[in-house]
């Protein structure tokens, strides 16, 4: 892959909305001049997550993440850099220059991950188009598409393709490519067997699965035969890019939809997905190939708190909908089922019945769960008690899996209506089971606690009494300021060479250096040194870094110290100022003050450091040689002069 050029960033990141992208992943409501929602780096359930549009960054109270529209998706997708920048590109219909294809050598220096996600690219479209060029795709598969009832253009925007019958196509095809032959087994599209490889799909047509954003992350494979033996959907193997129990078929495509009708329907398999989306209803994933899990739901709750299972009525569909009822429920959103007959799923049922006929079907036959279970369990035996009594107990127990104590209440007050009996026993029964859940929550372990909202440098204020601490948090000050303000004029005395003070024009960058050159002083914090550097670097160019220059780096720790200190500044967390006060909103009126304060609160603390460590040395005075001594002596005397004369500068007495 060719690097991008400077002017291309500039634009991509210019033209990049980040409420836009981090919206396709994470619900976002109005919250003053922000917008919040729920962390997707955590499993949280009150919203930490806060984005501002106007200074394009994030950040996530919970996990203290942050940065730009490129380091979340970094973060997120596990984007490289040049890759986020290339998919924000793609979004924004920016044109990236490319250069000749890759070399061998440059194919093998991208990392596995990457390859992986190549190498589906590239069987994806291979597939599409063995369905549509060859003669072989169009006569099976393409026409066994068009039987089913799919569009042209469903077909086309789902990418469903074609893995030929010849036996190794598609191998051929990618190893003439050059990808390795062990990434294409990783990802299960080549399979070896003595020596020879042939393709994993042959003869099936293929539903790529992909990711939120549109990566591919793997494939179901449908064989066009209708031998029994042979398994109907081949799917490809988890791998370091394919976790199935975490991917939802269809989200891609979906989540749109899914914010805009505060809803999801959930069906079992590719072509439910598909026919739904086919007849209008696109708020639709699936998940296929497993019975739905945790993850799963965790997935859909960014985006909404609304399930509507659809599942098959056959006694195997019914199952898994009371299982995913339950996983629902524990995870505190609400859960509603639509049962097709028997034998019936969406897809199938789309395809007997108009789109508005679907609709209607859906519309008329969505349920709560406890009613949908109270039909299903009860089949007409309402009368028998023990029946009854049984299935209450099965509903409440449904019930006691909800984490939120009102919304269980109001469940209570349902199924004593629904079921003609007391709130009060329905309550107590729901108190033992009630009481098993809780004990099993409680073996588990405590994952994150309280939302920690705090930067990292705000601790070195509320601590006293402990000198690295200070230290960091001036070199913390002080790299900030560069950082914030280094491009300003700022208007200092100097003194000149005859002792003459005269008023001197600088910028705020150029002077912190100066000061610090002067007594060769740096910083020890790794990251305050690699920024410092890369900022004197600049100056030495003649080259003034701005803020917003230091956020289109690559280097994501940089870019992440600098969306921090501007959401320091943003007051994204009131909370902030409030409890650490270290950014006034005055601060920039008052530059001289503050970037002197810093700079000589900085050397005071090195020059403090300086003498706890002559003192520690003087504590083992007797091992000491008498020049040596003095010599300690003579410097110790020599910081404490500086430091009267630093504190006088500052200003304040020297606390301690
Ligand atoms: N599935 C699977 N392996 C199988 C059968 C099913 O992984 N051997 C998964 C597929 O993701 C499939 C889903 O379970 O989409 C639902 O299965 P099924 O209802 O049998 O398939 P449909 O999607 O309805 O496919 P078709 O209509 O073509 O039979
Ligand atoms: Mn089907």
């Amino acid at each position: 892959m060719s690097k991008i050029p400077p002017h291309i960033i500039d634009e991509i990141m210019q033209t990049s909305r980040i409420e836009e992208v981090i919206g396709e992943f994470v619900n976002l409501k109005r919250a003053g001049s922000n917008l919040k929602g729920l962390s997707p780096f955590t499993d949280e359930k009150t919203p930490s997550f806060v984005v501002s549009p106007a200074k394009q960054i994030f950040k996530c109270f919970s996990t203290s993440k942050g940065g730009t529209v490129v380091s979340f998706l970094m973060e997120k997708e596990h984007y490289s850099y040049p890759e986020a920048l290339r998919w924000l590109a793609d979004k924004y219909g920016i044109q990236i220059p490319e250069e000749a294809p890759a070399t061998a050598e440059q194919l093998a220096a991208i990392s596995e991950r990457e390859s992986l996600y190549i190498i589906n690219e590239f069987a994806k479209d291979h597939f599409f188009k063995n369905l549509h060029e060859t003669e072989e795709g169009k006569a099976i598969a393409l026409s066994y598409f068009e039987e089913r009832g799919f569009r042209k253009d469903i077909i086309e925007k789902f990418q469903l393709g074609y893995c030929l019958n010849t036996g190794d196509d598609l191998t051929k095809a990618a190893l003439g490519k050059g990808y390795k032959l062990e990434y294409l087994e990783k990802v299960g599209l080549v399979k070896s067997k003595e020596e020879r490889q042939f393709d994993f799909f042959r003869g099936r047509v293929m539903f790529p699965i992909q990711s939120v954003t549109g990566r591919v992350l793997g494939f179901g494979g449908r064989t066009l035969f209708t031998d029994k033996k042979i398994a109907k959907y081949f799917n490809s193997p988890e791998s370091i890019i394919y976790n199935k129990s975490e991917i939802l078929y269809g989200l891609f495509y979906s989540k749109g939809d899914i914010i805009k009708y505060d809803n999801c329907f959930l069906c079992e398999g590719y072509t439910d997905v598909i026919s739904m989306y086919q007849a209008g209803i696109q708020n639709v994933v699936s998940s296929s190939g497993t019975s739905l899990t945790k993850e799963q739901i965790k997935l859909i709750r960014r985006y909404t708190q609304n399930i509507t299972i659809l599942y098959d009525g056959d006694a195997a569909g019914i199952k898994a909908s009371f299982r995913g009822i339950d996983l629902i429920l524990e995870e505190g959103m609400n859960v509603k089922v639509v049962l097709f007959p028997e034998g019936e799923d969406p897809d199938s049922y789309s395809k007997k019945a108009t789109s508005s006929e679907l609709e209607l079907y859906i519309k008329d036959h969505t349920q709560d769960f406890i009613s949908f279970k109270a039909d299903i369990l009860l089949k007409g035996g309402e009368t028998d008690p023990i029946k009854k009594a049984e299935l209450i107990r099965d509903v409440v127990q449904s019930v006691a899996l909800i984490p939120d104590q009102i919304t269980r209440s109001v469940y209570i007050q349902s199924i004593a209506n629904q079921f003609d009996i007391s709130e009060q026993i329905v309550s107590n029964e729901l108190i033992k089971f009630r009481k098993n859940t809780v004990a099993k929550q409680l073996q588990e372990p405590e994952i994150a606690a309280l939302p920690v909202d705090k930067p990292e440098a705000t601790t070195y204020l509320a601590t006293t009494g402990n000198q690295e601490e200070t230290t960091h948090f001036n070199e913390y000050d002080l790299i900030r300021i560069m950082v914030r303000y280094g491009t300003r004029i700022i208007h200092v005395d100097q003194q000149n060479e005859e002792g003459k003070s005269l008023k001197v024009e600088t910028t705020v960058l150029e002077l912190i250096h100066h000061e610090l050159d002067k007594d060769e002083l740096t910083f020890s914090n790794q990251l305050y040194g690699k920024i410092y550097s890369l900022l004197i670097e600049g100056l030495n160019k003649n080259e003034l870094y701005s803020p917003s220059y230091l956020k289109r780096m690559e280097d994501q720790s940089i870019v992440v110290f600098v969306t921090d200190i501007e959401s320091q500044d943003q007051e994204l967390s009131a909370k902030w100022f409030s409890k650490y006060n270290i950014v006034t909103r005055s601060e920039g009126d008052r530059m001289n003050e503050l970037v002197m304060n810093a700079i000589y609160s900085f050397k005071s603390a090195k020059i403090e450091e300086k003498i706890i460590f002559i003192r520690k040395q003087l504590e083992k005075a007797d091992e000491l040689e008498d020049t040596e001594l003095m010599d300690l002596l003579a410097e110790q005397m020599a910081y404490e002069k500086i430091k009267i004369i630093f504190a006088e500068k500052l200003g304040r007495i020297i606390l301690r």
